[in-house]
């Protein structure tokens, strides 16, 4: 993970600032049982009850029109919790102040983006990523465009 200010990206955010701005943050071990224990702490502890499994690639065939609706300011009625499997991508969320923090994301990275907080997420040049979605109910996914 790497985080910064995008209209600064000399001043970093480590992950204690993260939490600053209501995004919790974890680096799991890429161990298969390490992280299922983990995982398991943190669904109970924060109630995720569903989870699936996404594959975003240049391969699908809808890459564009799903990267453009990603790209786009939303927010969401759940929390956002991606534990990134493979590949990478970027997540920009609002601090405070409306600036954008940038938090570039790989394997072992799991974030939550809480329920209500603007962000938008975008691929890099390796153009592939795939991520565990976990959530809090299982009524569906729905962004809500600023
Ligand atoms: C989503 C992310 C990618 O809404 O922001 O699934
Ligand atoms: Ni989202």
């Amino acid at each position: 993970m790497r985080a910064y200010r995008l209209n600064d990206s000399t001043q970093s955010a480590a992950p204690d600032d993260l939490q600053r701005f209501g995004v919790a943050y974890w680096n799991l071990s890429l161990d298969e049982t390490a992280r299922a224990a983990s995982l398991a702490a943190i669904k109970q502890e924060r109630g995720y009850v569903d989870e699936d499994v996404v594959v975003l690639s240049a391969d699908n065939p809808d890459y564009a029109t799903i990267c453009a609706k990603f790209d786009r300011e939303h927010s969401h009625a759940l929390d956002e919790v991606r534990f990134v499997l493979d590949g990478e991508g970027v997540f920009d969320v609002r601090d405070g102040t409306d600036d954008w923090i940038r938090i570039e994301v790989t394997a072992g990275d799991l974030i939550v983006i809480p329920a209500g907080k603007y962000h938008r997420f975008s691929m890099t040049d390796r153009s592939y990523i795939r991520c565990l979605r976990l959530f809090a109910d299982n009524s569906g996914w729905v962004p809500e465009y600023r």
